[in-house]
């Protein structure tokens, strides 16, 4: 080949290439992928529900807007505050009208691992968790068809979703950003994770190094259940908290008396600032808690058998609580990725 030609054909290939560049642009600048903290697995993301960047914005926008309520006093991140690891320190959190909710609001740090949603499990992906609040009396007491007429009354909205979803404002569109901007809620950074899975061995202190052997160990058993990267096992068990419970836990999904006062294993992440703890939000302090499982808790019938007692000094107390203090991820808490604009 000439060179002339040589140039010609590279011209008449480099036209074509920035032409489909031209057609495609949202496709090429909407592509997102997720950080995934180091030693954590890639969680499971639904095919129709690819993260992009435009579903995360459109997720996000809905998750801070208290137009999701029915009279536009509450959002999602009225009881999933971003500084505090996306819980809330009330012990039963507020809805419309200052209702009373039912239970403690838990954290969505790490929710994209999780696969029971709620503290009984009943609810298996995040797109449909959605219409939780949206229905629930005491959160949003609102209805989706409602919603979704007055979202798309909202030029902003309208155009988001089509870059989003390729569709009008609908059902379909509000449950699966949600879920997108919820996927991306990843927490693996904290004082634990460096010293963990980054070989920062200065990352702990002695004392928290003496807390992490204690949660470890045979005598405490705390990481039986609260295991892994995310600090649960997944599973539904007993804690030995009341011997009659005025919440009955899982059996209201199971109808199976060996459900009652069962409850998922809640992750142990950002702890610190998650309190107050528990499914009602019954104990105050790691401290508390500590204590609790010190005594064996109360006999009830479905007590998991790892809940024995055991016997600790004060300062080993203390060691344990600094190592649960040592789960808080700061970048996490302050990633501007996910503050209200
Ligand atoms: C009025 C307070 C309140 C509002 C508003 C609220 N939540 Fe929650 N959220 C809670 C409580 C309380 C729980 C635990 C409920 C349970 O276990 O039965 C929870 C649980 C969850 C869970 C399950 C997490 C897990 O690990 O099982 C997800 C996901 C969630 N909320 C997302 C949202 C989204 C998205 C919105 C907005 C559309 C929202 N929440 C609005 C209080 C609230
Ligand atoms: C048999 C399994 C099991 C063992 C062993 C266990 N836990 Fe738990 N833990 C649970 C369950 C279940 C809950 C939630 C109970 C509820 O919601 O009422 C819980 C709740 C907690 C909470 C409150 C979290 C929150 O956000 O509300 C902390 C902190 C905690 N456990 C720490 C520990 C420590 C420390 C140990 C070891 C001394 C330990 N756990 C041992 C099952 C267990």
């Amino acid at each position: 080949m000439n060179h002339r030609l040589y140039f010609t054909v590279l011209c008449v290939i480099g036209t074509l290439l920035l032409a489909c560049k031209k057609d495609t642009p949202t496709i090429e600048d909407d592509s997102y992928t997720l950080a995934i903290p180091i030693g954590f697995p890639t969680p499971s993301i639904p095919e129709d529900n690819q993260l992009t960047k435009s579903r995360i914005a459109l997720g996000k926008k809905l998750f801070f807007d208290t137009s999701l309520s029915r009279d536009s006093s509450v959002s999602c991140a009225s009881c999933h505050k971003p500084s505090l690891a996306f819980a809330d320190d009330e012990a039963f959190s507020l809805g419309v009208e200052n209702r009373l909710g039912v239970r403690n609001s838990v954290s969505l740090a790490n929710v994209a691992y999780q696969e029971n949603l709620l503290r009984e499990g009943g609810v298996p992906t995040l797109e449909q968790q959605v219409l939780v609040p949206i229905q629930d009396h005491n959160e949003f007491d609102f209805n989706m068809v409602l919603l979704v007429e007055r979202l798309s009354k909202d030029s902003v909205y309208v155009t988001l979703s089509q870059q989003a979803y390729d569709r009008e404002m609908s059902a379909f569109v509000i449950s699966r950003a949600l879920a997108a901007f919820q996927r991306t809620l990843l927490s693996g950074n904290s004082p634990y994770d460096q010293y963990f899975f980054q070989n920062q061995s200065n990352a702990l202190n002695e004392s928290e190094i003496r807390g992490l052997n204690l949660f470890n160990s045979d005598a405490l058993n705390c990481s039986k259940c609260h295991s892994d990267f995310n600090f649960t096992n997944e599973d539904f068990t007993n804690n030995g908290l009341y011997e009659i419970y005025a919440d009955s836990g899982r059996i209201r999904l199971t109808g199976l008396e060996e459900d009652r006062g069962i409850f998922k294993v809640p992750s142990l992440r950002n702890v610190a600032l998650t309190a107050p703890y528990m499914h009602d939000g019954s104990m105050n302090t790691l401290e508390e808690i500590i204590v609790h499982y010190q005594s064996g808790g109360k006999n009830h019938e479905n007590k998991s058998p790892l809940i024995q007692g055991f016997t600790i000094t004060d300062s080993e107390k203390e060691d344990l609580v600094n190592f649960l203090k040592s789960l808080t991820d700061q970048e996490f808490i302050q990633n501007p990725a996910f503050q209200q604009e």
